[in-house]
């Protein structure tokens, strides 16, 4: 297995180049489930993710076209075609890999009136249950069935009737399933307290550009008036925000100046506001998002919150930004009930962290320093290279087929813009 070595104390200057969202771009991908018609999805990030979800939409029969990418260019260009849908089953062998693939369970049911879907796997962040998801089906007219690990939603002859849902607490995932369900539905479907995270905007724009009627996108009532049939569409995924703001993490634990090349500052305010308190300059310029860290960095106190509230995808991120900044620093991890499993690792690097349930106190050191380290899941794993990239020595980070889930092609960004990191294999 590969690891990931950096020597730190390298200040990182110049442009990274942001990819496409991972996080939209696994929630666009099923969409091509909800129409005969050529889905043509660009700017698709190059991860194990991505693939897996390709290969699990080959399983159900969908035809799917990698079209002229470059090996050294970032992103791809994927045309999807399911004209015929010959399986409307997720099998427990690739659904356990890609915690996403849950999401095929509502356009599959959409189209086929039948979907059976293990039940999913992914992340170990926390007890992360589907019931939400079951529940919107439900009130749509969907009958759902649990036998042996499987999921099983059927739709009435004839088809879901649609139906209105009230999320008890902000479901990204659920609200994606949804939606995609009720968009072929007979009828109107309401949600409300639907997530509005950036990706469920990119969600509702491929549907819509599809055929959909979707009324209140970006809000958090959603109504969506079904119709007959849905048409291909060419689609852009939008930038990652996520990955933007764990280079922006990056940059600023060097004391350095980047560009996030192709970020937008509208979609990653709340973590653009953490950075600003702890210190940095940050400034929407041509073509990205600039984050420089001149002078000191500051402790400040962070909670994560469904957006636009900060995201709980940067939360390792900036602890490990906030483990060199001077004072005391109180983060509050209100979305999962287990998400601090890179404490114990940014522990063994000199970091000063307690945890209590779900607040972790961090008390800025002076000194971190290199070790080796054990990834645990994916912004866990991002959380420890960068506190690498400001450690004295060097730091080995293994178990990275987390990372490559979603960072592509990581150690060479960071390589652009100055850092001593390198993709070694294991000995
Ligand atoms: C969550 C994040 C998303 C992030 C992703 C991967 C939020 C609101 N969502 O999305 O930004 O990209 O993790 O790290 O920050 N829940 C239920 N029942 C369900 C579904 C969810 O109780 O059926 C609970 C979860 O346990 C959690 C909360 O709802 O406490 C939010 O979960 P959800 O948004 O569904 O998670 P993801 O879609 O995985």
């Amino acid at each position: 297995m590969d690891k990931i070595i950096v020597r730190g104390g390298n200040r990182l200057t110049g442009t990274i180049p942001i990819s496409g969202a991972k996080n939209a771009a696994l929630t666009l991908l099923p969409c091509a489930l909800l129409t005969d018609e050529p889905l043509t999805l660009r700017n698709l990030p190059r991860l194990a993710d991505i693939d897996g979800f390709q290969h699990l939409m080959n399983q159900f029969g969908v035809t799917t076209v990698i079209q002229g990418s470059r090996p050294e260019d970032f992103g791809r260009v994927m045309s999807l075609e399911a004209t015929r849908i010959t399986s409307s089953v997720a099998p427990y062998d690739l659904v356990r890999k890609m915690r996403a693939s849950i999401l095929v369970l509502g356009p599959m049911l959409a189209r086929m009136g039948e979907a059976t879907v293990s039940l999913p796997g992914g992340c170990a962040i926390g007890n992360r249950p589907i019931d939400l998801h079951l529940k919107a089906l439900e009130a749509f007219g969907a009958e759902i069935e649990l036998a042996a690990g499987y999921v099983k939603a059927i739709a009435p002859d004839g088809g879901l009737p649609g139906g209105d849902f009230d999320f008890p607490v902000v479901s990204v995932g659920a609200t994606e399933n949804a939606l995609m369900a009720a968009v072929l539905a007979n009828g109107t479907s309401r949600l409300f307290n639907a997530a509005r995270e950036p990706e469920i905007v990119d969600l509702c724009n491929l549907l819509v550009a599809m055929g959909a009627e979707i009324e209140g996108i970006g809000t958090s009532d959603l109504t969506i008036h079904g119709v007959k049939r849905l048409h291909g569409a060419t689609y852009r995924v939008m930038a990652d925000r996520i990955e933007a703001g764990s280079y922006a993490c990056a940059a600023a634990i060097t004391g350095g100046d980047v560009v996030l090349g192709g970020a937008r500052a509208d979609e990653m305010q709340a973590t653009l506001h953490a950075l600003q308190a702890i210190g940095c300059e940050v400034e929407e310029v041509k073509g990205g998002v600039r984050v420089a860290a001149n002078g000191p960095l500051k402790a400040t106190n962070l909670t994560t919150a469904p957006y636009p509230g900060l995201a709980t995808d940067m939360q390792a991120q900036l602890m490990a930004l906030l483990c060199k900044a001077e004072g005391t620093s109180v983060l509050k991890e209100t979305i999962f009930e287990n998400r601090y499993m890179h404490v114990p690792e940014l522990s063994r690097m000199g970091a000063d962290i307690t945890t209590e349930g779900r607040t972790a106190i961090v008390k800025g050191v002076s000194t971190l320093t290199g070790a080796e380290v054990m990834a645990t899941d994916l912004r866990a794993s991002m959380s420890l290279v960068i506190a690498g990239l400001a450690a004295e020595g060097e730091t080995q980070v293994r178990r990275l087929y987390h990372l490559d889930r979603g960072y592509e092609r990581l150690e060479e960004k960071l390589q652009l813009v100055g850092a001593d990191i390198e993709r070694v294999g294991d000995d």
